[in-house]
């Protein structure tokens, strides 16, 4: 009897530990759990293994049965999901400091060497460094004619070098898949402007890099499990691999631009802004301040516009053939309508866009139907905050389902104008900050691309809708042919940097 007698005060300690373990573990979800509807979380998981392979599409239909407004649980964090368009508005706009934070999640500190605007929570310091980030796209894209039209011509000259691109890839009725040539060509437009430098599509080196990034929204989307399981992290398996790629390509991405900022650095002329580059640096680097930012936010900010310019850019191109290729009918309207306004003699331009409606109506149509970008970077909460009635406490990770705004029913007669209401690019203080070059850009190429080509899939394959879910949701490879339609236009390429508008940055303004 003895040895057990021994046994029993190690037996009490476990349990008593154990119960203390459960209810610390209750009380902190208390608040949550108390006012929230959702579904059983289970142990350990939580609610991961339910997510599926498209998490916007389960938790839409979750919404069906628990609310707009309703708490998941993934491993160890505890996650409001916000669906439907007037839940995720009075979030984001009525309540845009509460929910204007970003989740400390491990993935998000591999980003940048820790010092990105978009993956920072919200802060004094973090305000600043979007303001910076924020004037910079402006004074390079819109700040006045001649900046308008140097980005213009800039995209022009890149989408007529893709035409050419197709046309050689398409020799002999070819088909090929464009995904990799667009994800070039969006870079180049980025890079032009804030490096003053574009890249060959032979470029090898260039298009290792840009393959690697392919990968990075397969991390950083909602529902990825290495930020809500960490210890994920400390025996090998599938999620460890992922993550520790995640983890290189980050500093791979981050060298590379690193380099490219201190080039720019060596030759930094005050008097001279040559591109973006320089314009952070003439904000971060040279004035001092008491804002926190440090020379690593130049890089920092960069790498953001640099990332976040790319993979959106691409896949909204990357879907618009798809669907002119499986739209055949449509895309004659579309080349009818170019050939009507524009004639065949030059190029379509931006200033034909308010002629050529039904192209915007066939792009914002593609971004609604495809909600490319279905669930926003997690954002948290910056103090408690209630929404629809429901309590949500501070530091509460906040997915914001944009894909179920673009996918309710509408509201009242159908013949209002629906195009303002495609939510893609998010609200309130966290919304996009590159919407609007984002939509010159994506207009430009595809207006050119169809002005010069016709495209059309093999009659043996018929085209998927279906995609690889991401922060982006990517079409699967396709393949598709181009045809020239009458003669090749080329645009010359300007000058690069010595045709950049001079400008004197005055980021505050
Ligand atoms: C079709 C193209 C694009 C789409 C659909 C898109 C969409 C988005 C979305 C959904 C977010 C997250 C908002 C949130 O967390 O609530 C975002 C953030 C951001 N976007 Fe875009 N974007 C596009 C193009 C661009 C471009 C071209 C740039 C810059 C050159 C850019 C710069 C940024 C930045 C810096 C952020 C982070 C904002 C922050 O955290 O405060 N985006 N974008």
């Amino acid at each position: 009897g003895l040895p057990f007698l021994v046994k029993i005060p190690a037996l009490v300690a476990s349990f008593v530990f154990l119960f203390c373990l459960e209810a610390c573990l209750w009380v902190r979800n208390f608040r949550l759990k108390r006012r929230l509807p959702g579904p059983f979380a289970w142990p350990v998981v939580g609610n991961a293994m339910q997510l599926g392979q498209m998490p916007h599409i389960t938790f839409a239909k979750l919404a069906k049965k628990y609310g707009n407004v309703y708490q998941i649980r993934l491993g160890c964090s505890d996650i409001v999901v916000l669906n439907g368009d007037r839940a995720i508005r009075e979030a984001l706009i009525l309540h845009s400091t509460e929910f204007a934070g970003r989740p400390n999640f491990v993935s998000f500190q591999a980003v940048s060497g820790g010092k990105s605007m978009t993956f920072t929570n919200y802060s004094k310091q973090w305000k600043m460094h979007r303001k910076i980030a924020q004037s910079t796209i402006r004074a390079f894209s819109s700040a006045n004619s001649q900046t308008k039209k140097a980005f213009e011509q800039q995209v022009v000259a890149e989408a007529t070098e893709l035409v050419e691109i197709f046309l050689k890839l398409s020799a002999q009725g070819q088909y090929f898949n464009p995904a990799h040539e667009l994800t070039v060509a969006a870079a180049n437009v980025i890079c032009a402007l804030c490096f003053g430098k574009r890249y060959g599509h032979d470029d090898v080196e260039f298009r290792a890099l840009l393959q690697k990034l392919d990968k990075f929204g397969e991390t950083i989307g909602a529902g990825s499990l290495v930020d809500v399981m960490p210890w994920l992290q400390s025996f090998p398996n599938p999620v460890r691999s992922m993550f520790n790629n995640f983890k290189d390509l980050n500093q791979e991405f981050f060298g590379f631009v690193h380099n490219k900022v201190e080039e720019h650095r060596d030759t930094f002329d005050p008097e001279v802004t040559r591109d973006m580059s320089d314009a952070i640096i003439g904000v971060i680097d040279k004035v001092d301040s008491d804002n926190g930012l440090t020379k690593g936010h130049t890089e920092g900010t960069v790498s953001d516009l640099i990332g976040a310019g790319l993979d959106t850019v691409s896949t909204a191109i990357h879907w618009i053939l798809l669907l002119l290729a499986k739209h055949p009918e449509i895309q004659t309207k579309l080349h009818e309508l170019l050939d009507k306004v524009v004639g065949r003699n030059r190029l379509p331009s931006v200033d034909d866009r308010s002629s050529l409606a039904y192209l915007d109506a066939f792009i914002y149509e593609t971004m609604r139907f495809t909600s490319f970008v279905p669930i926003t970077i997690p954002h948290s909460t910056t103090s408690d905050v209630t929404i629809e009635g429901l309590h949500i406490p501070k530091d509460t990770v906040v997915f914001i389902n944009q894909w179920s705004v673009n996918h309710e029913p509408p509201e009242g007669s159908l013949d209002k104008d629906l195009t303002n209401n495609v939510m893609i690019f998010s609200a309130g203080k966290r919304r996009c900050i590159g919407n609007q070059i984002a939509k010159v850009e994506i207009f430009l190429f595809f207006a050119i691309l169809l002005h010069q080509c016709s495209f059309e899939k093999s009659a043996h394959e018929d085209l998927s809708l279906n995609c690889t879910y991401g922060l982006t949701l990517k079409p699967l490879n396709y393949k598709i042919t181009a045809t020239l339609r009458g003669e090749l236009l080329k645009a010359v390429w300007s000058q690069q940097s010595s045709n950049l508008p001079r400008l004197i940055y005055l980021p505050m303004c």
